[in-house]
């Protein structure tokens, strides 16, 4: 599939697959400021339909990866793997050495994915995000 640099046009789709899979979706502002605010992203497109996004925030040496999800219907397709793949792509052409992200710990499809790609679990952030009970983050790293 066509993937493509994120811009304002695609925030609707990008807000509408961040409510289906996502358990503390972004708000509509959150998303757009944070493209706003120069964040990166990237965008998977199938048909002029977008499937599937990756937000990171890139600032050489790291890369923080904030969000990456697959819309329910083309999960499990690969199309994980070629957005990821990319933002890895985008981070070696930025002198990026160390990526790393947060995920919740009982997310085991997106921690297997993660170390698919040779990410390794590096240690637990106690109840990280919001909800009731409030859920650990697992942090996760790789060196590229
Ligand atoms: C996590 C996510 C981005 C992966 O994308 P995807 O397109 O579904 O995954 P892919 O088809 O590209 O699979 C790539 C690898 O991920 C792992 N994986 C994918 N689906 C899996 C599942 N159901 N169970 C376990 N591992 C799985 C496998 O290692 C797979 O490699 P393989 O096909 O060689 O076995 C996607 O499932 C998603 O959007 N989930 C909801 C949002 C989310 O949890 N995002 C992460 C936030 S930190």
């Amino acid at each position: 599939m066509p993937i493509s640099l994120i811009n304002t046009e695609h925030l609707d789709a990008i807000y509408e697959i961040d409510l289906k899979t996502n358990p503390s979706p972004w708000s509509f502002e959150n998303l757009k400021s944070s493209i706003e605010v120069g964040h990166q992203g990237l965008v998977s497109i199938k048909d002029t339909k977008v499937i599937g996004f990756a937000m990171y925030s890139a600032i050489p040496p790291e890369c923080h990866i904030l969000n990456i999800a697959i819309d329910t219907k083309y999960q499990g397709t690969g199309e994980g793997a070629l957005l990821l793949k990319r933002v890895i792509k985008q981070s070696k052409a930025m002198k990026i050495k160390t990526i790393y992200l947060e995920v919740r710990i009982s997310n085991h499809k997106a921690i297997n994915f993660y170390e698919s790609f040779g990410f390794a679990r590096d240690a637990i952030r106690d109840k990280y995000y919001p909800g009731n009970p409030r859920e650990d983050a697992l942090l996760m790293s790789i060196s590229i």
